[in-house]
């Protein structure tokens, strides 16, 4: 393994559209938790050095100055390779000089920060509230304290939002600079506020009119479109979601948190009475060859750049046409080869799970 992945459930506001793992911070649990973290992680990992380190959540910013320190010194545990790529997901409300600069003593090089929208509707249907003067001061501090790799989370496809509104958000996360974006349609689970409420989503061609909307702005500013939803500076796309979409194996700590290890991909458990008595297991899945090379497609076609034909085969000891009916797709132009790599046309990524039906 390469990659680690701890997750943080905690968060101090709940919003309306979020089905992660995830309850309200109560400082009452949250040292039990990182004593436990700590317990799963001295038990399982095996040494390696690592590449990518994430904590994501839930909301690991939310944890005061001590139990962040706390935090970070577990993940001293690992060992690192010299450019590990070491992100941090914060919510801008969270950030605070103090925080950051801790952040920076333990090698934290990366943050991703949860903005979503600077629309004020938009806000209040969320449940979040910050401002762009705030999000301008937040990210100027962390430049000022030396991150140089900054990603900006955005939802968009509310049903209250129009095209102007999105080119607005656009606007402004461009005004902040940010090394990479990643923007998301709105999901309505289950189990959300949203959802409950019986929000409706937007119609598939707006949604398709956004997305558009959204690679055409941010190529225009140079971001690499290097993900279907994730785009990026030169040098700075995401090592450590890379590595999933390049289907490799990778650790999963914490409540909830998954991981891919031995060909076994694992769940551990959402129930956090069991995760601080120590029991971690969830759901566990050994994945046969096929269910593999049907990850390697469904993650890498994910990618602009696509599948190395030539990794496949090493991979597989087959050839990836012998196994899925590529020439219709390529023939109706859904596929296409350049320099190796078999990949979904530009034009289409937006039908990717279509055509991923079609093939697998
Ligand atoms: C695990 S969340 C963590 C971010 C951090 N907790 C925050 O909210 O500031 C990672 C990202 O997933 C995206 N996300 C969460 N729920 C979503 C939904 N229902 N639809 C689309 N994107 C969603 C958001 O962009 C969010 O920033
Ligand atoms: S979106 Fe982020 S801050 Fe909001 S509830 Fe989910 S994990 Fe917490």
């Amino acid at each position: 393994m390469k990659s680690v992945y701890i997750h943080i459930p905690f968060c101090k506001t709940i919003c309306s559209y979020c089905d992660f793992c995830k309850m309200f911070y109560n400082p009452k649990w949250v040292y039990d938790y990182l004593i436990s973290l700590k317990n799963e992680i001295t038990d399982r990992y095996m040494g390696e050095e690592m590449s990518t380190i994430y904590i994501g959540g839930g909301t690991p910013s939310c944890l005061s100055e001590k139990e962040l320190e706390y935090l970070l010194k577990i993940t001293q545990i690992f060992k690192k390779e010299k450019n590990c790529e070491f992100t941090v997901e914060c919510n801008l409300n969270d950030i605070t000089k103090e925080k950051l600069e801790l952040l920076k003593t333990y090698g934290v090089n990366r943050l991703s920060i949860g903005i979503e929208s600077f629309n004020e509707k938009k806000l209040i249907l969320m449940g979040r509230n910050h401002t762009f003067e705030s999000a301008k001061e937040k990210i100027a501090l962390a430049r000022s304290l030396g991150f140089t790799n900054i990603n900006i989370d955005l939802i968009y496809g509310f049903y209250t939002e129009t095209k102007k509104d999105l080119k607005e958000d656009i606007k402004k996360v461009l005004k902040l600079n940010p090394e990479h974006i990643s923007t998301y349609s709105l999901i309505l689970s289950e189990h959300t506020l949203l959802y409950v409420n019986k929000v409706k989503p937007i119609e598939d061609e707006v949604d398709r009119e956004f997305y558009d909307e959204i690679c055409h702005l941010l190529k225009k500013k140079k971001y690499q479109h290097y993900e279907v939803s994730n785009f990026a500076k030169k040098n700075y796309e995401s090592r450590h979601n890379l590595n999933y979409w390049n289907n490799r194996e990778y650790y999963g700590f914490g409540l909830g948190a998954s991981g891919y290890i031995d060909l076994i991909r694992y769940t551990n458990t959402l129930n956090l009475t069991k995760y601080l008595n120590q029991e971690y297991d969830g759901k566990k899945e050994l994945l046969t060859k096929e269910d593999q090379m049907d990850n390697e497609m469904m993650l890498g076609l994910r990618k602009t750049q696509g599948i190395n034909l030539q990794e496949f085969k090493q991979k597989y000891q087959k050839e990836l046409s012998e196994c899925y009916p590529i020439a219709p797709l390529m023939k109706n132009k859904e596929l296409k080869i350049k320099n190796g790599y078999l990949f979904i046309n530009p034009d289409k990524l937006y039908v990717m799970n279509e055509i991923l039906i079609k093939l697998i």
